[in-house]
C-alpha cells in the first residue's frame, strides 16, 4: 500500500519536526499551502480546534489534511492554561514567558501538588469529509525549575511520570517514546496504516 500524503496544518516547525519523526514510513508530510490564512483557533476544546484546522487546510488544499492541537492540564490551576496553553501569558507570548508565568503561580505549591497532563488531539480529515480521530495522554508534574535544553514550549519543566525524573527538555527522541503527541500520532499511524 502506497504510503498517504497529508497536508500538515502546523506551521510551527517544532511541532512538525516532531509529528515527521513519529510518522516516519507512516505518512508523507506535505507542508501547508503557502498564502492560506491562519485559521481562528476559538474552539471550546483541543478537539474542536484540530478539527478547525484540519477541516480549513483540507478545504484549502482540496487534499487529505492533518492537525492537532495540544494542551497543559495543571491541577492546582484548574486545568489551566489547557486550551489556552500557547498564549498563558498573552497573544504573542513566547515560550519562555508562558514557561515563567507557570512557575509564578506555581510558587510555593509543594511537589505532590504539581501535578499536569498534555494533551493531544490530532485529526486527519479527507476531502469528502471523512475523519480519523486519536488522543494521547502523558501525566506527569511541574519541576520548581526549568532544566534542558531540547524540546519546546513548557517542555523544560514537565516531567513525565513514566521517566527517570529529567524532564522532556532533557530528553532527545526518547520524548516520542512517552509524549502526548508520540501517543496520539503513533495511533494515528496504525489507523492511516490500517485505512
Ligand atoms: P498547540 O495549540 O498545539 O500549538 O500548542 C499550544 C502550546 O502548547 C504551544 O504553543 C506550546 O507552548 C505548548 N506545547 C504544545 N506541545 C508541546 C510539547 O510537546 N511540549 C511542550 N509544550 C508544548
Amino acid at each position: 500500500m502506497p504510503i498517504p500524503e497529508l497536508v500538515i496544518a502546523s506551521a510551527n516547525p517544532d511541532k512538525v519536526a516532531e509529528i515527521a519523526v513519529v510518522l516516519e514510513n507512516l505518512a508523507v508530510l506535505i507542508p501547508r499551502p503557502e498564502g492560506m490564512p491562519d485559521v481562528v483557533e476559538d474552539g471550546n476544546n483541543l478537539e474542536d480546534n484540530a478539527r478547525l484546522k484540519a477541516v480549513a487546510v483540507c478545504e484549502f488544499a482540496g487534499r487529505p489534511a492533518v492537525a492537532d492541537d495540544t494542551g497543559l492540564e495543571i491541577d492546582v490551576l484548574n486545568g489551566a492554561p489547557g486550551v489556552y496553553s500557547a498564549r498563558f501569558a498573552g497573544n504573542d507570548a513566547t515560550y519562555q514567558q508562558n514557561v515563567e508565568k507557570v512557575l509564578a503561580e506555581l510558587e510555593g505549591v509543594q511537589m505532590g501538588q504539581r501535578t499536569a497532563r498534555f494533551k493531544t488531539v490530532a485529526i486527519v480529515r479527507y476531502p469528502d469529509g471523512k475523519e480519523l480521530i486519536a488522543n494521547g495522554i502523558v501525566e506527569g508534574h511541574i519541576s520548581q525549575s526549568p532544566s534542558g535544553e531540547g524540546g519546546f514550549g513548557y517542555d523544560p519543566i514537565f516531567v513525565p511520570v513514566e521517566g527517570d525524573g529529567a524532564t522532556f527538555a532533557q530528553m532527545g527522541h526518547e520524548k516520542h517514546k512517552f509524549s502526548h503527541r508520540g501517543r496520539a500520532f503513533r495511533s494515528l499511524g496504525h489507523m492511516l496504516s490500517s485505512t
